[in-house]
């Protein structure tokens, strides 16, 4: 039976239930009270924090820790998402002093070092992208979309079309790409794939006219599939008047192969957090560097880092700018840790990233396709679609079964429906950091699954019987989640 998210009691005390006066450390016994330094008037009448042990607190977080799964605990094959590896080494390198204290309002004369980091990344990416320029400024992939149809809608207006209010998203995008032109004020044109996944040059042209904006397009594509008609489609578009948008979020997959510029996009967005190093999940920090051709440079929201007579600045007086897109210097962390991987990476290293990324994804691909289907059955990039539909026709076994029975042999689950032209869809992404005896045994653990299926469904619809919370009413979870603490 499905429980509710706010009755699923997991036996984990708050750290506010665990407090109890007086149970903190005091390593300094004789250290004279707050008031013996500071004025009444800078003092709180009350501090409502739990006072606990320090060892008390060490057990609590260490015990939360071990109740979540995360790529340091095992495989998490999040198609689209690239969890991949972050090398300690690039945290290490946030974390120091230099740059982890300092505060933005520093000047930019103090700052330099802190600048230069900004300015190289903005360099790598636009030399490893081929775009005129990056903005570090957006805060996730999602958020660099809005910012780009913004620059879209500026950029139109300026040009006195204003009537340009349609933006073509393919039936395989992400939610994303149509959430945010529908949010900009666009409509949305849904632009079907072809039988074998693509976006192909009769379809677009069926939709282009004097009101297309933006066609947004993702290369390759959520079905792990490269689009080998971009280049006519960019040409299309272009003729059309349009401005041609890459979502980089699989940018995991071409590295040093080929660049978005080369395809004839205008505008592209990164998720550093997937594709360089950095961690992301659960809603956390992330960050969407937004690329942008030459002639939409001026757009690009503030501020923007220069490099002036060997000095490095922030530029804020870009009248032309879509503005600020978040605060300050963005989440800078993000940038230094994506940085140092692009560093020790190279860019050899960064093509065999890409290389071995498509390897893995290409060698699971096939394996498990003795088991279950893949309905798009040839060389894929970096990530691939399996599907449930016939174990679902068969046995009644869901794609949401497989994967809650996963969590229970100790892997991460697919990404499951989505994309969504795919029934019962299981997105899989291996990435590079994976070795061939990890993929041999989830590969063996989805086939002992797909096995059990066929034997004991019931097994797998109890799934998971192994993790801190079982099986939840989805739909509850997602609608009414209840987070709030009550005493
Ligand atoms: C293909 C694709 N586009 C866009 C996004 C949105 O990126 P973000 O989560 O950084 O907002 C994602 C995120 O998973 C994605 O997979």
């Amino acid at each position: 039976m499905s429980q509710p998210a706010s009755e699923m009691s997991d036996g984990v005390p708050l750290i506010f239930e665990l407090g109890q006066k007086g149970r903190a450390n005091r390593y300094f016994e004789d250290a004279k009270p707050l008031e013996t330094y500071l004025p009444p008037s800078v003092l709180r009448e009350e501090l409502p924090l739990p006072e606990n042990s320090e060892l008390d607190v060490v057990r609590h977080y260490t015990r939360l820790s071990q109740r979540t799964f995360g790529i340091d605990v095992g495989f998490y094959p999040l198609g689209s998402c690239t969890m991949k590896y972050n090398p300690r080494v690039n945290d290490a390198i946030a974390a120091r002093r230099e740059f982890a204290e300092l505060h933005p309002y520093t000047p930019d004369e103090l700052a330099q070092g802190a600048l230069q980091v900004m300015y190289e990344l903005e360099r790598s990416l636009s030399s490893l992208f081929g775009m005129a320029a990056f903005s570090l400024n957006p805060s996730a992939g999602a958020h660099a979309e809005l910012a780009a149809l913004l620059i879209a809608k500026k950029y139109f207006k300026d040009r006195g079309e204003t009537h340009r209010d349609k933006v073509i998203v393919p039936d395989t995008a992400h939610g994303t790409n149509p959430a945010s032109a529908a949010m900009c004020g666009f409509h949305v044109i849904s632009l079907p794939s072809d039988s074998r996944g693509r976006v192909s040059v009769e379809e677009i042209r069926k939709v282009l006219g004097p009101d297309t904006a933006v066609c947004m397009m993702t290369n390759p594509n959520t079905l792990g599939l490269f689009e080998e008609q971009i280049a006519q489609i960019a040409a299309e578009v272009h003729a059309a008047g349009g401005l041609m948008y890459y979502d980089g979020a699989n940018a995991n997959a071409i590295m040093g192969y080929t660049r978005p510029g080369d395809m004839g996009f205008d505008l592209m967005h990164l998720n550093t957090h997937k594709t360089f190093t950095i961690p992301h999940g659960g809603g956390g920090a992330g960050h969407g560097p937004l690329g942008v051709a030459a002639y939409l440079v001026d757009y690009l929201p503030t501020p923007v880092v220069v490099a002036r007579d060997g000095e490095f600045a922030l530029e804020f007086d870009r009248p032309k700018s879509i503005g600020p897109m978040r605060s300050f210097w963005s989440n800078f962390a993000h940038a230094v840790r994506a940085l140092a991987y692009l560093y020790a990476n190279g860019e050899a290293g960064l093509k065999r990233v890409s290389q071995l990324a498509v390897l893995n994804a290409n060698y699971l691909r096939v394996k498990v396709a003795e088991f279950l289907e893949t309905p798009y059955p040839e060389t894929c990039r970096h990530e691939f679609v399996a599907s449930a539909q016939r174990l679902k026709k068969e046995h009644g076994v869901r794609a949401l079964d497989l994967a809650k029975a996963l969590l229970d042999r100790g892997y991460m689950a697919p990404t499951i429906y989505f994309p969504l032209i795919v029934p019962e869809s299981l997105m899989i992404e291996p990435t590079e950091t994976e070795s061939k005896e990890t993929l041999d045994d989830f590969a063996a653990a989805l086939h002992g699954i797909v096995e059990t299926a066929k034997t004991n469904p019931q097994e797998l619809f109890d799934a998971p019987t192994a993790t801190v919370v079982g099986r939840v009413d989805e739909t509850r979870a997602a609608r009414q989640p209840d987070l709030r603490w009550r005493a």
